[in-house]
């Protein structure tokens, strides 16, 4: 069965056609990035309005490039939560209209519930109960995730996600936004025991993360040092060592708690090599194998709420044409 899978829900506009949850017949995803860049970071009201431009077209592109016509398809997943709510609306419309037009059932899905999926679409048989990580520009989460599509929420962030301090802590360097590929490069040439950055909530004893007191202390300390400032390279390095440790020893100890049976890191930030390094010994010393999707499933895009979609359409889940959007939604 296709779905096409629609997702509007921050900046980019991505539309996908999945068969059976799992082939990606097309995923199409049009950055916003050249649109925010100037403001070091993201402008909800034109993410709105550059969406409204852009839906119909990335829409048919991802039917036409699936190589199926609208009559293919089974039915339409789109994500009405959470996100930017403006941005959100443009999908669910999008998504709405064509539902009407086709006489085709249509769901509306967590766009976390979609990070998560990504991993069962890069992996076979997965195994349960597992700890995902999933870290974005918007999100910070651990998440137990059961069999049957059923999740329990161990932690997120009190204040900024990870991929936030990432983007902050470029601009502070000068460094350009999205922040993360940009800090990821110059932290492998970099000494990451050049300064001491706080691990935030490190021993808390609890699943919760923050990320804003790290980012303020690059910004001060950057401010303080003044003409003396290290090299970039040293302070990318030290910073993202500093987030690195809590993210995978927080991951390790709820994988270890939880007798998970694998760790999945999903998100913008899953791409991160030294995460990605560090998280997998870290797993190989508690014997639990770390899994994460490829780079184009790890951001955002369509196939992953595609993917998912078929299962809740399995599960019976059809939604009316009044759905709406939020802006914030838990996934358990
Ligand atoms: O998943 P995503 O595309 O969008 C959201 O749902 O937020 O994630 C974007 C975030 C940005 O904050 C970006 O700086 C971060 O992912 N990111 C990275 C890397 N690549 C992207 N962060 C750390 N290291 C990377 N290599
Ligand atoms: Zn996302």
């Amino acid at each position: 069965m296709n779905i096409l899978g629609i997702d509007t829900s921050c900046d980019e506009t991505a539309a996908a056609v999945v068969a059976d949850g799992k082939k990606i017949l097309s995923n199409i995803v049009a950055s916003q990035v050249d649109l925010h860049q100037k403001y070091g970071g993201i402008v909800p009201e034109l993410a709105s309005r550059k969406h409204v431009e852009s839906i119909n077209y990335i829409i048919d592109q991802a039917v036409t490039d699936a190589g199926i016509s609208f009559d293919e398809i089974g039915a339409i997943a789109v994500t009405n939560r959470p996100g930017l709510i403006g941005a959100l609306l443009v999908g669910l419309s999008a998504a709405k209209s064509i539902a009407y037009c086709y006489n085709l059932p249509f769901m509306g899905i967590n766009h976390i519930e979609g990070h998560v999926y990504a991993n069962f679409m890069a992996h076979d048989n997965l195994p349960f109960p597992n700890i995902c990580l999933t870290v974005a520009g918007g999100h910070t989460l651990l998440i137990e995730v059961h069999a049957g599509w059923k999740y329990s929420l161990l932690g997120t962030t009190q204040d900024d996600a990870a991929g936030e301090a990432y983007d902050k802590v470029s601009q502070y360097l000068g460094l350009g936004f999205p922040g993360g590929r940009i800090i990821d490069e110059y932290a492998s040439k970099g000494k990451d025991t050049a300064i001491g950055f706080p691990r935030p909530l490190l021993n808390s004893g609890d699943y919760q993360f923050s990320f804003s007191g790290l980012k303020t202390a690059v910004r001060y300390y950057v401010d303080k040092a003044g003409e003396k400032l290290p090299p970039i390279e040293d302070i990318a390095a030290s910073f993202q060592t500093a987030v690195v440790d809590v993210l995978v020893q927080k991951t390790i100890r709820a994988a270890k708690e939880k007798n998970a049976k694998a760790i999945t890191l999903t998100g913008g930030v899953a791409a991160n090599s030294q995460l990605r390094q560090t998280m997998h010994q870290a797993g190989v010393e508690i014997g639990v194998e770390v899994y994460y999707p490829p780079i184009q499933l790890c951001t955002d895009n369509a196939a992953m709420i595609a993917g998912i979609g078929y299962h809740k359409y399995r599960e019976g889940l059809r939604d009316g044409l009044d759905l709406n959007a939020y802006a914030t939604a838990s996934i358990a």
